[in-house]
């Protein structure tokens, strides 16, 4: 049975800095976050299949603020800035962790958090740090790999499992893990399903 896309109508709601100007609406959200350049915004885009939805960039740093995107008038989609981009200012860094960790530790209708992780490369200290704080803190979450159109099928299983072999190193079980490609949209409806899944 083909898997059917679920999606009937996304609309951008707004652009927030900080929690406090976040929409007031109180409908779940579901927020992605990952290294800058990991993929988040192509992910989002393949997802609600609409290409210019959220803004992509090739040069990490493009998503700065908190977005949000309403999908079937019930939910969001919230498009988060890349954590790891180096040629930011000292300031500015310091400034988007604290909005974005308040965001993610107060943030009550925060359902489930994304986490992207670039398929391609072996486990990045950045990314470790992140999952153990999140842990630590207690947000929910699930890993999605990215960007496995640009390695072999072989590469995916070698990757996958080296990944998981990592995790399992801190966590007593593996997370919910997914697999994609926003170019091939592989993987794409699946994350969908699980979203419904959480939500019913
Ligand atoms: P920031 O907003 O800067 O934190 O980045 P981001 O994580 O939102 O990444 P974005 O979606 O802007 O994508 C970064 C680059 O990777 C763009 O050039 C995308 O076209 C490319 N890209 C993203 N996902 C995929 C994918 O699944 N496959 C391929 N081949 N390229 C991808
Ligand atoms: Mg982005």
């Amino acid at each position: 049975m083909k898997k059917k896309n679920t999606i009937q109508s996304v609309s951008f709601e707004k652009s927030s800095q900080n929690i406090q100007q976040c929409p007031t609406s109180t409908m779940p959200e579901i927020a992605f976050i990952g290294r800058s350049n990991v993929g988040k915004s192509s992910l989002i885009n393949a997802i609600c299949n609409r290409k210019g939805l959220a803004k992509t960039s090739s040069t990490p740093g493009k998503t700065q603020l908190i977005n949000h995107f309403l999908v079937n008038e019930k939910w969001y989609l919230v498009d988060l800035p890349g954590y790891g981009w180096a040629s930011v200012s000292k300031t500015k860094k310091a400034e988007w962790e604290k909005n974005i960790t308040r965001y993610l530790l107060e943030r009550e209708s925060l359902y489930c958090l994304f986490v992207l992780i670039d398929l391609r490369l072996p486990p990045q200290k950045k990314d470790v740090e992140f999952l153990d704080w999140i842990g630590e803190n207690e947000i929910p979450f699930a890993i999605i790999f990215t960007k496995s159109d640009k390695i072999s099928n072989n590469k995916i299983q070698t990757q996958l499992r080296m990944h998981k072999q990592h995790l399992l190193k801190t966590w007593e079980e593996l997370p919910e893990l997914f697999t994609t490609s926003s170019e091939t949209k592989f993987g794409t409806i699946d994350v969908l399903q699980y979203i419904e899944k959480i939500l019913n």
